[in-house]
């Protein structure tokens, strides 16, 4: 028996060692981390319940026979993040480079498929040379089974996705359809087709790290929603943001312990806004003051900077935030910000997280460039993703709600619950200056009378009045106490129920 026990052991060891020590001082020489020194960082200590960690792969081409590794190149099972459930993979670079069999596949499927069965999130640590070249079709099957298991994991419980190494070819896709993907600085890289390709195709010389590293996918091509300076970075941001989430769309999200009154008066923010409207300022200072303990988790803090979304906590409960940015090109919609915008709300929809939208926004970017790329349709994701939630929406308007714009940032025509607006709100179908260069044309040449019509206008719509008159405005609020506000209307919406019409699924604009 002790012998038997004694074998287990030795077993196990052998299968924690992976590729073996030469490969994981390589794995270290390149500032990477083996797949359980990740799972280790990202997991509450001792909690990791191991599956599979004798699969060997079934490959008899090119000499594989000889070569099966136990646990086949990725480590999988589950454990917790500050006591919640969640699962994991870990693909394990030192073992055939993390290549993905048809067994590899396999035990990812396994662990989704009880993710997806038990309501818990899933948590996938991509370094892999991509599919096993031994294996051919089997490997691209095998992709094809987590692919089909991304999609019907989204919007059961939520997929993240670390970038911490390689990730090429059709690879690329199974993070893609992931509710979140975050990289790592100057060792992780994703793209379609590898430099070399792409210099034989198009004539472009182009490093990996430029063509799919941390900085093009988070600045450039918003594929990822943040970039870290190293693995355990990563990992300790990963867990902060779980902390955010419900298990599953079964689940509400959690409530946290918190230290921070309610009711708390921020006499700074009745000075937030400048005098001069066309003076930017600081969104992020409102959302810090609104949140519980100034705690605010940013989502693609690097792409369209013009809308801000992230997590905060209000009471304990976490609330998502959408909110226009005045310091980048005066908080635009235009089409980067709005696809940003309508991700974030369809993810917090699906998740039952409520909503909160400041809004201070002049109106769409205007431009052949932004016509030409569909900003009609990208536009769009925005406005119909805010009108489908049915989560709790609450909505505070501190300055510019012009045009289209007013009616897409949560408005109470797109069914939001709460809305609110700040004295100096300027709710109309535009500013003054263009309203009267085209009421009054035929005044243009005359100083006097443009100022004149000017100051008629800006009497009239410059505030939030007429909006608060016909009750598309719930109340106008002191910005002092915009907390207290805020967080008593999240606190009437906690047992909203809002049906929708049966349908198969609707066709958002994409
Ligand atoms: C089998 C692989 C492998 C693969 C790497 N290895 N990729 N084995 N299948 N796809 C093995 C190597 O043979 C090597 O084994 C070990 O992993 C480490 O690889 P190195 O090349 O020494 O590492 P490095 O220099 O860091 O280069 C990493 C790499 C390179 C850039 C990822 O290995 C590479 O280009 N691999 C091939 C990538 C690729 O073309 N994959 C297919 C993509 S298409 P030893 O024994 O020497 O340590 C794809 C389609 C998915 O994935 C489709 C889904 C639908």
């Amino acid at each position: 028996m002790k012998d038997i026990v004694e074998q287990l052991d030795e077993r196990r060891g052998h299968a924690r060692l992976g590729g073996g020590e030469k490969r994981i001082a390589a794995q270290h020489a390149k500032g990477k981390l083996t797949a359980r020194e990740r799972i280790e960082l990202l997991l509450d200590e001792g909690s990791f319940e191991e599956y599979d960690m004798f699969v060997a792969h079934r490959s008899t081409e090119f000499g594989m026979e000889g070569n099966r590794p136990p646990g086949d190149g990725v480590v999988t099972g589950w454990g917790t993040v500050n006591g919640r459930q969640i699962y994991v993979y870990s693909q394990d670079f030192t073992v055939l480079g993390g290549s993905v069999s048809e067994t590899h596949g396999a035990k990812i499927c396994k662990i989704m498929d009880m993710a997806m069965q038990n309501g818990a999130p899933v948590v996938g640590i991509n370094d892999s040379g991509g599919a096993r070249i031994q294996e051919g079709v089997d490997s691209l099957a095998a992709y094809g089974e987590v692919f089909q298991r991304n999609i019907e994991a989204s919007g059961v419980v939520p997929q993240i996705s670390m970038i911490m190494g390689p990730c090429a070819g059709g690879a690329v896709y199974s993070p893609a359809m992931t509710d979140f993907i975050f990289m790592v600085k100057d060792s992780s890289y994703m793209f379609v087709t590898g430099p070399d390709v792409v210099k034989t195709v198009t004539n472009e010389v182009v490093t990996a790290e430029e063509l799919g590293g941390a900085s093009t996918h988070t600045k450039k091509s918003s594929v990822a929603d943040g970039a870290f300076e190293n693995d355990v970075e990563a990992l300790i941001e990963v867990r902060r943001l779980i902390d955010f989430l419900p298990l599953s769309n079964r689940e509400k999200p959690p409530v946290r312990p918190f230290f921070d009154s309610p009711d708390r008066i921020e006499e700074s923010l009745d000075t937030l806004v400048p005098a001069n409207p066309n003076q930017p300022y600081d969104m992020k200072e409102l959302i810090e003051k609104i949140a519980d303990e100034g705690d605010f988790y940013e989502i693609q803090r690097d792409f369209a900077g013009n809308i801000i979304t992230g997590f905060i906590r209000l009471e304990g409960q976490t609330v998502g935030v959408v909110a226009n940015q005045p310091m980048v090109l005066a908080g635009v919609l235009d089409i980067d910000s709005a696809r940003k915008g309508a991700r974030f709300v369809r993810f917090c929809d699906c998740f039952e997280i409520p909503i909160l939208s400041l809004v201070d926004v002049p109106g769409f970017l205007p431009g052949t460039a932004q016509e030409y790329d569909g900003v009609i349709k990208h536009g769009a994701k925005l406005l119909f993703a805010y009108g489908e939630a049915t989560v709790p929406k609450v909505t505070v308007i501190t300055r510019k709600a012009y045009g289209g714009a007013y009616v897409v940032m949560a408005s109470k025509h797109l069914k939001a619950d709460v809305n609110y607006a700040w004295p100096t709100s300027e709710i109309a179908v535009m500013g003054a200056k263009g309203a009267v260069e085209i009421l009054h044309r035929a005044d243009l040449g005359d100083a006097d009378k443009i100022a004149a019509h000017t100051a008629e206008y800006e009497d009239r719509f410059a505030n939030p009045f007429v909006a608060a008159e016909r009750g598309h405005i719930d109340e106008v609020i002191q910005p002092h106490s915009t907390r207290r506000r805020v967080c008593r209307a999240f606190a009437s919406l906690r047992r909203k129920s809002q049906t929708r019409p049966w349908k198969k699924h609707d066709n958002i604009p994409l």
